[in-house]
């Protein structure tokens, strides 16, 4: 069996990178990351969608190369241009001199900007355009800002194949097998949780567009950039996007917080302390100085509750928080059940600065504290009234 076969005519020849340490240079890749590309081979023509990362283009050459018994082909499809994708442009360029580039307008634009391509190697596609292969017609559709403006997603018609761009992709390295027919998937959700609302959480209502301009597709794979191919757990693969772009939550409630010598970090364990005497099961702590942002990220979006705790630092919130509510307010985070507590030592900015957050992003705050140097009987006794005034406002129970 050759493992990179989706169906008889569709291939897999994407890479691993498991050198990476930083996907875009911010996010962790504790279990590496796939930089997805594909092969379709009509009657007549041969097709690539997508490439790869340009510290890997040596492999995927290699694999293209022996999959169309160095025949070279006719298109590549550019879905995406983030440079994960684009970057190998210029060595498919070179290695396969007459082979076309298929993308819409914009794509087009970048790829002149970025790689300094002529007039004479595009073919321009507009939304609901279609190419024959031969027995194999691709259709595309625009589904701009998802993740950036150009992309696009890719439909084989007679095959029900959809090249979908980052839409439903994952972190994660592929470990032999490409769908998820041929594999344990467990541990990719929480990675593809991470991958979502780090990378794309910030334009849900334009995944919501794409899902309503796919729905009605049969739809047998999908083959996103990142991750596995989706076969048997596409109905739980749309179900996540479909959620996490709605800014739908699951039961639950984070807690985040910084803290310099422990005072603030006491008040955060009381909250959980008390929500868990209140019955909420699914309570995440982080420490923001210790938890990667990524992983804050994803329970925020994940989990119904949102509790942010801060010292006043410089007369400013503690700065690891800072950039937590900023990552907040850039992915336009709604429908949280939030509640602040500040703390400080002589003046007290952090817990009102918490709340301008919060009125920034529309967001109520259905209950804060405030304590000044270390925590008494007042203190927690604000504490359990914020952990009850969270628990009773939970409609995900
Ligand atoms: Fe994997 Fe938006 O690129």
């Amino acid at each position: 069996m050759n493992i990179r076969e989706i169906t008889k005519d569709v291939l897999y020849v994407g890479v691993n990178d498991r050198n990476t340490d930083r996907f875009e240079g911010l996010w962790p890749l504790p279990f590496g990351v796939s930089y997805n590309s594909y092969i379709i081979k009509g009657a007549e023509k041969t097709a690539l969608i997508d490439t790869v990362e340009i510290g890997t283009v040596r492999d995927y050459i290699h694999f293209v190369n022996s999959e169309t018994d160095n025949k070279a082909p006719d298109y590549l499809v550019v879905n995406h241009m983030e440079p994960d994708h684009s970057g190998g442009i210029p060595v498919v360029l070179a290695n396969y001199p007459a082979i076309k580039i298929v993308g819409n307008r914009q794509t087009i634009s970048m790829v002149k900007g970025f790689y300094h391509v002529d007039d004479s190697r595009f073919i321009e596609v507009k939304d609901g355009d279609v190419l024959d292969l031969g027995g194999k017609t691709l259709k595309f559709y625009m589904t701009p800002m998802v993740h950036w403006p150009e992309t696009m997603m890719t439909y084989v018609v007679e095959d029900g194949i959809l090249f979908s761009g980052d839409a439903f992709g994952t972190f994660g390295a592929l470990n032999g097998g490409v769908t998820d027919t041929e594999m344990e998937t467990g541990w990719y959700w929480d990675e593809m949780y991470r991958y979502y609302t780090n990378i794309v959480g910030k334009y849900g209502k334009f995944v919501q567009k794409a899902l309503e301009k796919t729905a009605g597709l049969e739809i047998k794979y999908i083959c996103s950039t990142h991750g596995p191919v989706w076969h048997d757990e596409i109905g739980k693969v749309v179900a996540i996007y479909d959620r996490l772009s709605r800014y739908e939550s699951e039961p639950g409630v984070t807690i985040i917080y910084g803290s310099m010598y422990g005072n603030t970090a006491e008040v955060a364990e009381e909250i959980g302390r008390q929500l868990a005497a209140r019955g909420v099961k699914n309570i995440k702590i982080h420490n923001a100085s210790k938890s990667n942002l990524s992983y804050m990220i994803a329970d925020a979006f994940r989990y119904e509750g949102l509790i942010v705790g801060s010292p006043t630092y410089s007369m400013h919130i503690f700065p690891p928080v800072e950039q937590f509510m900023i990552a907040m307010e850039t992915r336009e985070i709604k429908n949280k059940v939030l509640a602040t507590f500040g703390s400080f030592t002589w003046a007290s900015a952090a817990s009102g600065k918490l709340k301008e957050y919060a009125e920034k992003m529309k967001l109520e705050v259905v209950d804060s504290l405030d304590m000044k140097q270390s925590a008494d009987e007042t203190v927690y006794e604000a504490a359990s009234r914020l952990a009850e005034n969270v628990a009773a406002a939970l409609k995900c129970k």
